[in-house]
């Protein structure tokens, strides 16, 4: 938890200016003091940016305004910062991460969790990060949110872990546990949420979010291995972000949307069979194999983002002010 006595650049590393980057941001809220300690933080994943059409009284930061930022390359992410206050009730100020950074566009792990680490320094305590992801638990429909309530990190465990290296801080634990990375109390304030909208019962899953390092989606053998592994859906993003975060000792929260089942098939079309069939004079045609894009995953993305943004409202209206 970032406090008065945490040094903002405690380490020196030029990869994390950070008292560059909160100067910019302060010269962009001069006019706005309110909303320079947002008390929620959202990451708004593929086709969910729409997610800060609910914010009122906005300031945008571009990224490239920014120093230690990334661009973000990818279709469907913009790169831009939005301050807001969110919520009908009482006004809530939050920031927004429109477009975020993935290892597979060639960031570093470092680029990819600074914007969480520059957030922690502008005392948010609460992160609702969200995504776009693949069902691998075949109960999983297209479109279902799930509430993460752990993950499944391969690249962590075989060298690509974004906690590698000197901490960002003295003050943080070498060794981080996990076990407790998704925040319950965050959790509840979803299934709560979604009590209050009567959205159906099916509208939300609970499930393990497996990160893979990407560009490319899964063979069918990877997705069989991540079901036996216990993986619910699997994505290319956030679990660096939810590192960072748990690190800097916010609040964590995930959101994935499933935009697609993966292609997991028990039983490959066997050429040979096909041959010997087309050989004997009885050929038989078997379907092609089905394959994932990221339009389709986009347009899952658009068409839930309205549920997605309210869901999300709902929860951030409900974050008490010092949810630690
Ligand atoms: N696999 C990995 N990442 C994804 C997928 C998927 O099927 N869908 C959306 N992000």
């Amino acid at each position: 938890m970032i406090d008065a006595s945490t040094p903002l650049e405690p380490t020196g590393n030029p990869e994390y200016p950070f008292a560059a980057t909160l100067d910019v941001i302060a010269t962009f809220l001069k006019d706005k003091p309110h909303l320079l300690k947002p008390r929620v933080g959202i990451v708004c994943g593929s086709g969910l940016s729409t997610l800060a059409n609910s914010l009122r009284d906005v300031v945008k930061v571009p990224y490239s305004a920014l120093q230690g930022f990334g661009k973000s390359t990818v279709p469907g992410h913009k790169s831009t910062l939005a301050f807001g206050l969110m919520g009908d009730g009482e006004d809530v100020p939050v920031v927004a991460m429109l477009g975020r950074f993935h290892p597979y566009e060639g960031h570093k792990l470092s680029t990819v969790t600074y914007p969480i680490r520059v957030l922690a320094r502008l005392g948010v305590q609460n992160m609702i990060i969200t995504n776009a992801a693949g069902a691998i638990n075949p109960h999983l429909a297209v479109g279902t949110i799930v509430v993460v309530q752990d993950h499944l990190a391969l690249p962590n465990m075989v060298g690509m872990n974004p906690l590698l290296g000197p901490p960002v801080s003295p003050n943080y634990p070498r060794f981080l546990p996990l076990s407790n990375a998704y925040s319950t109390s965050l959790r509840r304030l979803a299934f709560l949420a979604a009590h209050k909208l009567n959205l159906p019962d099916s509208a939300l899953a609970e499930g393990v979010y497996a990160w893979v390092s990407g560009p490319t989606y899964e063979t069918a053998a990877e997705g069989r291995f991540l079901r036996t592994a216990g993986a619910d859906v699997v994505g290319m993003s956030t679990v660096p972000e939810v590192l960072a975060a748990h690190e800097e000792g916010m609040q964590v929260m995930v959101l994935s949307l499933v935009t697609n089942a993966v292609v997991i098939v028990d039983s490959y079309r066997s050429i040979r069979e096909e041959v010997k069939a087309e050989l004997a004079g009885k050929p038989i045609e078997l379907p092609p194999t089905s394959v994932v894009s990221h339009e389709e995953v986009l347009s899952v993305g658009q068409a839930k983002a309205e549920v997605m943004r309210q869901l999300v409202e709902h929860i951030v209206q409900n974050v008490p002010q010092d949810n630690a």
